[in-house]
């Protein structure tokens, strides 16, 4: 089993009157929840001297799990390290993060990914596990060393960020990955479709006059990883869908039985590149924001199965590398603390998905994919608990923020719920109240 690591160690707790959501076994009811010494237990009563957390009127969901964090160490903390990027996690209600491996030096062998997970051992709040590159030095030119990349522990591969844009590569990865039944994430862009653009093309980029990052530059490369799973039998993820044609090329995919997965993000959700015009860098990503017709599609995969993974792409920037003029900026928003209100706003309050589907696609689902023995609350599980109160309205104040970054475009949003706790292995690691 994959190794998490974090400087947690394991507790007590009993969580008191919830509404118990485990997406994976289907419960859904009003119960006690007893965690001991780290593990869920299938005790209800409340042993003495274990301190107890009231959940009336809460949900009491299994820890959630993003997939897609950069947590920028080493090399990166003007924008974020594994302290304060896990602590922005367990403030938004995370229990567990995958770490990209664009880091400085990029996490593309075993000395890396040893010193990631020696570091997050030492000052993570909430577990965390790693990815390693694909190629070397992430420049798509030559693999990287993947079965040793995985004796040192990562869980899937990625360069994201970059796209490996050589196929025959890419198949040669796959069937490496398949070996080894490691998940293949893909950042999916085609550079020479895409090449120069800083926003999507369309409308708004011609008003603009900045240049178009097209969708087909993604469809292009979702299009090739269908294949290229087809062919290898391994298993792609796509990370951050914002193509409609690309939501259409996975769930036609997923019909044939090809073994490709999806994720969605709240920016996508929420915003049109309409909110770049006043050329304001906290609206900069890639892939960028698209069109309202994009946001539909989003909304159609997710509620169709074909999208079973929400996370938040949180890629912090200093607010000296962010405020410079848009095509300058680097891509990237901070999200952690913010993903949690957004998807209740839009997809529960939207009318678009039920808590135990929502909640299934932020515990069970990535859990499955990346081989993780979390995302429960059957009895025996880690103990790894988000008490969410989806009546608790709040504002949005990025200088409140744990991250040490403040890129988001959501600044002052009023957002309808959030987590009171965040629980890993029996331990408390963040309490609102
Ligand atoms: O907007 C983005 N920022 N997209 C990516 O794929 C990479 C990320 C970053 O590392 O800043």
């Amino acid at each position: 089993m994959p190794y998490a690591s974090s400087a947690i160690p394991p507790g007590s707790v009993f969580i008191k009157g919830g509404r118990i959501i485990d997406p994976a076994s289907g419960r859904d009811e009003v119960a006690d929840l007893l965690i001991e010494n780290g593990i869920i237990s299938n005790v209800t009563s409340a042993p003495s001297g274990v301190p107890v957390v009231g959940a009336q009127g809460r949900i009491v969901s299994p820890g959630l799990i993003d997939m897609h964090v950069h947590l920028r160490e080493p090399g990166g903390s003007q924008k974020e390290t594994i302290a304060s990027g896990t602590r922005a996690a367990a403030a938004g209600g995370f229990t567990s993060v995958l770490a990209m491996p664009n880091t400085t030096p990029v996490a593309d062998g075993p000395n890396t990914i040893a010193l990631m997970r020696q570091r997050a051992a030492e000052t993570a709040r909430v577990n965390v596990y790693v990815s390693g590159c694909i190629t070397v030095g992430m420049k798509g030119e030559q693999l990287a060393p993947i079965g040793s990349l995985y004796k040192a522990g990562v869980v899937a591969l990625t360069d994201d960020g970059h796209c490996v844009q050589n196929n025959e590569l890419m198949r040669r990865a796959l069937d490496y990955a398949r070996m080894f039944d490691l998940l293949t994430l893909d950042h999916c862009q085609d550079y020479e479709l895409s090449a120069g653009g800083v926003m999507h093309e369309g409308y708004w980029s011609t008003v603009l006059g900045l240049p178009g990052w097209p969708r087909i530059a993604e469809d292009m490369i979702v299009a090739r990883n269908i294949l290229l799973s087809e062919l290898t039998g391994a298993r792609v993820h796509v990370q951050h869908l914002s193509s409609k044609d690309s939501v259409r090329l996975v769930r036609e995919a997923k019909a044939r039985g090809v073994r490709i997965s999806a994720e969605a993000m709240p920016h996508h959700l929420a915003l049109t590149d309409a909110a770049i015009e006043g050329y304001d860098t906290r609206f900069k990503m890639n892939p960028p924001l698209r069109e309202k017709i994009d946001q539909d599609a989003l909304f159609a995969g997710l509620a169709d199965g074909t999208i079973e993974i929400l996370a938040s792409d949180h890629a912090p920037h200093a607010s000296y590398e962010k405020e410079v003029e848009f095509a300058d900026a680097p891509f990237g928003i901070v999200g952690l603390e913010t993903e949690l209100g957004l998807f209740q706003k839009l997809l529960i309050d939207g009318g678009v998905l039920d808590w135990p589907t929502m909640l299934a696609k932020l515990t069970i689902n990535p859990a499955r994919l990346l081989g993780l023995d979390r995302g429960t609350l059957a009895p025996g599980a880690p103990g790894d608990v988000t008490i969410i109160d989806p009546a608790l309205p709040w504002q949005v104040d990025s200088a409140k923020f744990d991250s040490l970054s403040r890129n988001t475009p959501f600044d002052g949003w009023e957002l309808p719920g959030r987590a009171t706790h965040t629980i890993v292995s029996g331990s408390v690691v963040w309490n609102l109240e």
